[in-house]
């Protein structure tokens, strides 16, 4: 079965007859966005509590099983801000249940293992009307390397004279490609929190304690809080130092983050971004980077950078006086941005690491997943919730 989700605000049928045309079999068509896609709220219970199934009941998980049981799975969606919009995004983090928490190592990075023997081609397509042709490379590169995490052959849709199916090969994100800069020391940093989660959030945890550094430099806003949203996103036009702060969601922003961002228009002052994720690897969030580079430069600001944390996943899990120092610092870089206008080269370099995991690294994983260390983390819970049994359930295949 080969299946096309269309997540476009318009679903216009022309597109869809023409890329029927690519095919030799009849394509199952899904429309979809509206009510729109529910965004992944970080619970874990589709790893943790319901192995394989999501708590959500939505049009995303009416279209699992059609998902998982086809041969190809053609995604067409919108841009917004130089990147998928919020539906696409929101697409992509609730497709996590179909793999299982526990962890392979491939190529030096951390990659969840497959629950189903077996995963879909995935085909993208976008139109490249509001992009620049960087955005589109970053975009292009974002959606290569999340086929790659969800162990599907990627390919992308193109418009040249017709419609062309591309395959996409292997590659790195392009990242660092505009420097860090500088401002005077700042009078007050407005930080936006991105992380989803209603408990249990690490960003939550990690800004209390930026709070307690700061005081009144500081102002956190959770973006949870979408009441807020117009308010803020007009208050952007005159804030002189914006901050987004957040975990790392299937390589880029959790989607309400997204959601949020669309809403921003190009302003004077500064801009910069810190990314926390579960692996330890910092490869993780250099396709988020690449993307954050061309924001800022969509937007206007000053690009002061992004700092990457990896490894943060496990550190609710540790005593009190573990926890702060695994967060000191994360703190101590956002406390120099503030007093100094600038990220700290050096301590920035010194949390991205390890980039990728090198011999030692991977020895030592491997030593701990052979006496099940590896896997403590998600066993533990799975049996606190008696999952532990169904941990390898494939509720969707027929
Ligand atoms: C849907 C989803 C996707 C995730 N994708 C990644 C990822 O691609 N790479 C990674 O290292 N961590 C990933 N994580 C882990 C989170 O970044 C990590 O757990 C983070 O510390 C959560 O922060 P929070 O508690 O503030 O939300 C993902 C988590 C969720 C729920």
């Amino acid at each position: 079965m080969k299946t096309l989700f269309d997540l476009r605000e318009k679903h216009d049928g022309e597109l869809i007859e023409a890329i029927q045309k690519l095919y030799q079999e009849p394509l199952k068509v899904v429309p979809m966005g509206e009510p729109p896609i529910t965004p992944c709220i970080g619970c874990w219970n589709c790893w943790l509590k319901t192995p394989g199934n999501c708590v959500m009941k939505d049009s995303m998980a009416e279209s699992y099983s059609d998902y998982m049981n086809s041969d190809t799975v053609i995604v067409l969606m919108d841009t917004a801000q130089g990147f998928l919009n919020h539906q696409g995004k929101a697409f992509l983090d609730r497709t996590i249940p179909h793999f299982l928490p526990y962890i392979e190592i491939v190529d030096g990075e951390c990659h969840h293992a497959a629950r189903y023997p077996s995963y879909p081609d995935l085909i993208f397509y976008f139109d490249t009307i509001d992009l620049t042709k960087q955005e589109e490379q970053v975009l292009e590169d974002y959606l290569y390397r999340t086929a790659y995490h969800f162990q599907s052959k990627a390919y992308r849709i193109e418009m040249d004279n017709g419609l062309h199916l591309r395959p996409l090969p292997p590659r790195k994100a392009k990242r660092q490609t505009i420097a860090f800069e500088s401002v005077g020391p700042m009078e007050k940093l407005v930080i936006y929190n991105g992380s989803p989660r209603r408990s249990g959030s690490n960003s939550a945890l990690i800004l209390r304690n930026v709070t307690e550094s700061l005081g009144e430099k500081v102002e956190i806003r959770d973006l949870k809080e979408r009441d807020k949203w117009e308010e803020w996103a007009a208050a952007f036009q005159e804030e002189e130092h914006v901050l987004f702060f957040m975990p790392l969601y299937v390589h880029a922003m959790p989607s309400h983050v997204m959601a949020f961002m669309e809403k921003l228009q190009a302003s004077k002052g500064s801009i910069s971004f810190f990314v926390q994720s579960g692996f330890p690897e910092s490869s993780q969030s250099h396709y988020l980077e690449a993307y954050f580079e061309q924001l800022a430069l969509r937007l206007g600001r000053i690009y002061l950078g992004t700092a990457i944390k990896g490894g943060m996943e496990g550190m609710q899990m540790r005593p009190p006086g573990g926890q702060a120092k695994i967060m000191e610092p994360l703190v101590k870089a956002i406390v120099a941005l503030v007093f100094d206008g600038r990220f700290n080269p050096k301590d920035i370099h010194r949390l991205a690491r390890p980039v990728r995991m090198g011999l030692l690294m991977k020895t030592i994983f491997r030593i701990l997943a052979k006496f099940g260390l590896v896997n403590y983390f998600w066993d533990q819970q799975l049996k606190e919730n008696q999952a532990f049994e169904r941990r390898f359930e494939q509720p969707y295949v027929k």
